[in-house]
C-alpha cells in the first residue's frame, strides 16, 4: 500500500521503519528538518533498541521517501497515519494545535485530489476529537464528505518506548474506532497479518480505551510501590507479596472487578482498606492513592443518589439492599446508606430483596440491622410487583431473572429506572431508564 505518515517522533518513525520492512511505499512528513535529513540518510531521529538497522534497510529498500510537502504526500498515497504530538498544556489540558494545523493542511491536500483516501489518527486524543474536531476541518478545508470521498479513523497505539519495534510487532490487540466498513477495511489489511485480533468499535470508544490503558498502568504502578512502600514500614517483602497477588488469576489479574458498576461495600473491603491506611498512617507513610479510594467510592454513591434526587421522584422503589446480589450481609452495603440518604430527604421508600429477611439475620449482621438501620425493616417488602407499580423510580440493584423479568412486564412509560447493576436488553423497558454511570 501506499501510506503517508505525518509526524516522525516516537510513533511515526516506529511506524515508518516497520510499515516500509512489511513492503508498504512510505512517505514520512515532518515539520522537523533535522528529522527528514537524518531518515533521509537512513538513521533514525529516536533512540530506540533495532531502529538503527531497521530505518537503515527500510531507507536502502528504496520504499521511504521523506518529504515536508503535505499536499504530495496526500496525493502520493490511500492512507495517512496522523501521528503528531499531543502534549500536555499547563492546567494539564491537551494541546491541539499541531494536529489542528495539521487536519486543515490535510484538508487542503484534499481538495485537490478526487480518488477515496483513509485518514488515521494514531495521536492519543481525548474522546469526541476525531469527530468534533479533525473531521470538521477535514471536511471544511478539502469541501468533501467524511463517510463517502475520505474516511476517518482513530487506531490508538500501544507501543512502549524501549521496545517500540517489538511492541508494533506484538501488540495486545489492533483496536480500529471507525465510522464506515470501507475505512476499517483499508485500515484493517495494513495490520491483518500482525499475531493478535482486530478488534472493531467506534471511534470514541477507542479514543477513550488509549486513556483507560494508560491510566490503569499508571494505577498498577502506583498501587505495588504503595503496596511496597507499606510492606517495607511493616518489614515485609512487597516482592513476595506482589508475585503472590499476581499468581491469583481469578480475582486479582483477571477481569474481574473491572466492570463499570455500583459502589463496593461489605463487610471485607471498607474495612480492611481502612485498617491498611490506619497502618500506613502510623508507619508515617504517605499512602495518597490507597487513602482516596474510600473517598471515591463514597462520591460514586453520591453521584448516584444525586441522579435520583435530580428526577424529582417522591416514591422509590429499591431492588435490592445488601451489599451483593445472592447474600444477605447488609453490613457496609452501600445500598442501605442510599436507602438512609432518601429517607433523609422524606422519600417514600420500598426495598425488595429475597435474601435479606430481618427475622433470620444472626450475629454480626444482625448487630448492625439493629443498631444502625433498625427503621429499614418497615420498609421491606417481598411483593416486587406492588414495589415496581407503587413507585415513580426503581433503584435496580439486584440483577435475578426475577427483577428483570418484573421490570421488563411492569415499568410504565412514567418510571425511571436506575440501573446499578448493568440490566441485560435496557431498551426493552418502558421509561427513562439511566444507568449509574453510563
Ligand atoms: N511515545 C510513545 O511511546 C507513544 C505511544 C503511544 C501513543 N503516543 C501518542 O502518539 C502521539 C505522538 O507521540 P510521539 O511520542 O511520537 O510524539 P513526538 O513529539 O516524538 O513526535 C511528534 C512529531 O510530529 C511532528 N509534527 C508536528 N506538527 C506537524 C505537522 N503539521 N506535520 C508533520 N509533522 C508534524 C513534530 O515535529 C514531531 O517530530 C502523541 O499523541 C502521543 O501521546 C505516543
Amino acid at each position: 500500500m501506499k501510506i503517508s505518515i505525518f509526524g516522525l517522533g516516537y510513533v511515526g518513525a516506529v511506524s515508518l521503519a516497520c510499515l516500509a520492512r512489511d513492503g508498504h511505499e512510505v512517505i514520512g512528513v515532518d515539520v522537523d528538518p533535522w528529522k527528514r535529513d537524518l531518515i533521509r540518510n537512513g538513521r533514525t531521529p529516536i533512540i530506540e533498541a533495532g531502529m538503527d538497522t531497521l530505518m537503515a534497510a527500510a531507507v536502502a529498500s528504496g520504499r521511504v521517501q521523506v518529504t515536508d510537502d503535505a499536499t504530495s504526500a496526500v496525493r502520493g498515497s490511500e492512507l495517512s497515519f496522523v501521528c503528531v504530538g499531543t502534549p500536555s498544556r499547563p492546567n494539564g489540558s491537551q494541546d491541539l494545535r499541531a494536529l489542528e494545523r495539521l487536519a486543515a493542511q490535510l484538508g487542503d491536500a484534499l481538495r485537490a485530489k478526487a480518488a477515496y483516501h483513509v485518514f488515521v489518527v494514531r495521536s492519543t486524543v481525548m474522546p469526541g476529537t476525531v469527530d468534533d474536531v479533525v473531521i470538521p476541518l477535514l471536511e471544511r478545508h478539502s469541501g468533501q464528505r467524511c463517510g463517502s470521498d475520505f474516511d476517518v479513523c482513530f487506531q490508538p497505539e500501544f507501543l512502549r518506548e524501549g521496545s517500540s519495534i517489538h511492541d508494533y510487532d506484538n501488540p495486545p490487540y489492533t483496536i480500529i474506532g471507525g465510522r464506515s466498513d470501507r475505512g476499517v477495511a483499508t485500515v484493517r489489511r495494513v495490520f491483518e497479518h500482525l499475531p493478535r485480533e482486530v478488534k472493531v468499535c467506534d471511534i470514541r470508544t477507542a479514543e477513550m480505551l488509549k486513556y483507560a490503558c494508560n491510566s490503569f498502568h499508571a494505577l498498577k504502578i502506583t498501587f505495588a510501590n504503595e503496596i511496597g512502600r507499606i510492606s517495607q514500614a511493616a518489614q515485609v517483602d512487597p516482592h513476595a507479596v506482589m508475585a503472590l497477588l499476581c499468581e491469583d488469576r481469578q480475582l486479582n489479574i483477571s477481569p474481574a472487578y473491572l466492570r463499570p458498576g455500583f459502589a463496593f461495600g461489605g463487610s471485607c473491603l471498607p474495612k480492611d482498606l481502612r485498617a491498611l491506611c490506619n497502618l500506613a498512617g502510623r508507619r508515617d507513610v504517605s499512602t495518597p492513592m490507597l487513602s482516596a479510594i474510600a473517598d471515591s467510592n463514597r462520591m460514586h454513591l453520591e453521584h448516584a443518589v444525586e441522579l435520583v434526587l435530580a428526577t424529582g421522584a417522591r416514591s422509590v422503589g429499591m431492588l435490592g439492599l445488601s451489599f451483593k446480589s445472592g447474600t444477605d450481609d447488609l453490613r457496609e452495603s452501600p445500598l442501605v446508606v442510599m436507602a438512609e440518604r432518601f429517607i433523609g430527604k422524606g422519600l417514600a421508600v420500598r426495598i425488595y430483596d429475597p435474601h435479606v429477611n430481618l427475622s433470620r439475620l444472626v450475629g454480626a449482621n444482625r448487630r448492625y440491622v439493629e443498631d444502625v438501620i433498625p427503621h429499614l425493616g418497615s420498609m421491606m417488602s417481598d411483593d416486587l410487583d406492588a414495589i415496581i407499580d407503587q413507585s415513580q423510580l426503581v433503584v435496580v440493584g439486584l440483577r435475578t431473572d426475577e427483577v428483570v423479568a418484573a421490570l421488563q412486564a411492569r415499568s410504565r412509560p412514567d418510571h425511571v429506572v436506575l440501573d446499578l447493576v448493568s440490566l441485560p436488553r435496557p431498551e426493552t423497558l418502558r421509561g427513562t431508564y439511566q444507568g449509574v454511570c453510563w
